[in-house]
């Protein structure tokens, strides 16, 4: 189990203007139609994909596959709760669209380059795989001290992972993605302490309620933040 059940539950992630703005991004990356097919790994609770899919009239269902059976999947795709490396190895089906967003920096790094060989192995011939992460540079996400710290270590690690994807795939294309986020720090504050992101599973609950105390004191009523991503697209 990953233990990563909040992420898109009630964030702006699964706001009405993200999943607008993201959709749009990803059609602009990308020449989908009606008969695409699109594999999403990682896929939360699928809003994504499944608002894509509305978008561009889809006749398949896209696949939405995670570790995590969340409340509230989308019923607008299929899905599968399964390791993907797992569902790789004994797929058949090929693919227009793989989307990996904010997801491959839960992998170990070899799981990683075994993940983008079975993916290109399921590309259709035009298929591209998009990988999204957070931007390691000038990242504004709003954190309290040890949320601090640990988000450091992510991102670091997050450069390293970028950086193994170029070395194996060099014409990878680099994009990014930009979000202007605004939020009420109540409600911030309510997914801190639900444990949205990976980088606050590891702390305590004295931990967690120290880290709210200095949002609620360094932060305004409303918070803005871009919350940035870096796109890397590959092809087959
Ligand atoms: C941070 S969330 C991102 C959700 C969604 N892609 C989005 O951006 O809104 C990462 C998701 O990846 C899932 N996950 C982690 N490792 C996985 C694996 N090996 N196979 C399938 N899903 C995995 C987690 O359960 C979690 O739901």
């Amino acid at each position: 189990m990953s233990g990563l059940k909040n992420w898109d539950n009630k964030t702006w992630v699964s706001s009405a203007n993200y999943i607008k703005s993201f959709t749009r991004f990803i059609l602009k990356q990308n020449k989908l139609n009606r008969d695409s097919k699109i594999l999403d790994i990682g896929c939360g609770r699928g809003k994504i994909i499944a608002n894509i899919s509305t978008k561009i009239r889809l006749k398949n269902k896209p696949i939405g596959i995670d570790l995590e059976n969340n409340s509230n999947i989308d019923k607008r795709i299929i899905f599968k709760k399964i390791n993907a490396l797992y569902f790789l190895k004994y797929n058949k089906k090929n693919f227009d669209l793989i989307l990996i967003k904010q997801t491959i920096h839960l992998l170990k790094i070899k799981e990683i380059l075994k993940l983008l060989n079975l993916c290109k192995k399921s590309l259709t011939p035009n298929g591209k795989i998009f990988i999204l992460s957070l931007d390691s540079y000038k990242n504004e996400l709003p954190v309290f001290t040890e949320m601090k710290k640990k988000l450091i270590i992510s991102l670091n690690r997050n450069k390293k992972i970028i950086d193994l994807i170029l070395k194996a795939n060099p014409k990878t294309i680099l994009k990014k993605y930009v979000f202007k986020t605004k939020i009420y720090k109540k409600k911030y504050i309510n997914m801190i302490r639900k444990k949205y992101i990976s980088i606050l599973l590891n702390l305590n609950s004295k931990q967690i309620e120290k880290g709210v105390n200095e949002i609620n004191f360094n932060y305004k009523k409303v918070i803005k933040f871009n919350d940035k991503l870096v796109c890397l697209i590959i092809k087959k």
